[in-house]
């Protein structure tokens, strides 16, 4: 998905992302285990933390701008622009890490990208990562789609958040043994009075394309908010109601 990121901005407000990170990286077993991919860098945060533990990593990232920010903060850590279902490395890696970026990537273009994470791993290698999985977020789905068909346009879901069933048989597929999976309810608190209204403005981008207009997508977004309040603010604080899927996977 080509989205032109406000990198700083993401950095700034959104760093729980990469904070939640941390309980992936535990599933990474460290013995023998020399070397990284940190698949969707972002900001590189993650991969600072790959670096930390002990492992030569390679940042990789589609994004220009969110590569501004990795390049600038971790100047000892090489990131390279390319895309996850297409990339390729001269020398395959002992680990691909990889945190709140597969859901970007479209059903059908999955395959592709675990061919690919597959080719790069070394025999042995582990395959460690956490995305949006079933039932992620479907109250905030639920009311914006509601708020589209209100104003007279239709919602595409931008986002693919798989079962384990289903992601675990494509894994298998491009020839990884799936070891773990774990499907879990986590609500995420959005930091202030604006919590979920900045939230989408920040995250939920090519739905809007089809309305094209900026006082209706506030209006849209505005009523959205107001609908999920009930459900998603709790106690002065907004709530992301976030499921992940987090799996690890190893090479044979
Ligand atoms: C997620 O991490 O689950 C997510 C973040 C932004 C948009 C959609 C999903």
């Amino acid at each position: 998905m080509n989205i032109t990121w406000d990198a700083e901005k993401y950095t700034k407000e959104f760093s729980f992302v990469h904070q939640y990170g941390n309980g992936v990286l535990e599933l990474i077993d460290r013995e023998k285990a020399k070397t990284a991919i940190d698949l969707g860098c972002g900001n590189g945060a993650l991969s600072r933390k790959l670096k930390d533990m002990g492992l030569d990593v390679i940042g990789i990232d589609s994004s220009p701008e969110q590569l501004g920010i990795a390049r600038k903060d971790y100047p000892d850590i090489p990131f390279i622009e390319a895309d996850a279902t297409s990339f390729s490395v001269d020398d395959p890696v002992d680990i691909i890490f990889s945190n709140a970026v597969f859901h970007w990537i479209d059903k059908d273009r999955q395959p592709d990208m675990l061919k690919h994470v597959s080719e790069a791993l070394t025999p042995g290698g582990q395959f460690v990562f956490e995305m949006g999985g079933y039932g992620n977020n479907r109250l905030i789905h639920r009311e914006l789609r509601k708020a589209f068909e209100r104003h007279g346009y239709s919602y595409r879901m931008p986002f693919y958040f798989p079962s384990i069933g289903e992601y675990s048989a494509m894994i298998e597929s491009a020839g990884m043994l799936v070891t773990y999976a774990f499907l879990f309810d986590r609500p995420t608190e959005l930091r202030g009075d604006d919590g979920l209204g900045s939230w989408i403005r920040m995250f939920i981008r090519t739905p809007f394309i089809v309305v094209n207009d900026a006082d209706k997508e506030a209006a849209i977004i505005s009523e959205a908010v107001e609908n999920l309040r009930p459900d998603l603010y709790h106690d002065g604080r907004w709530y992301s109601d976030y499921v992940r899927l987090r799996i690890k996977a190893v090479k044979p």
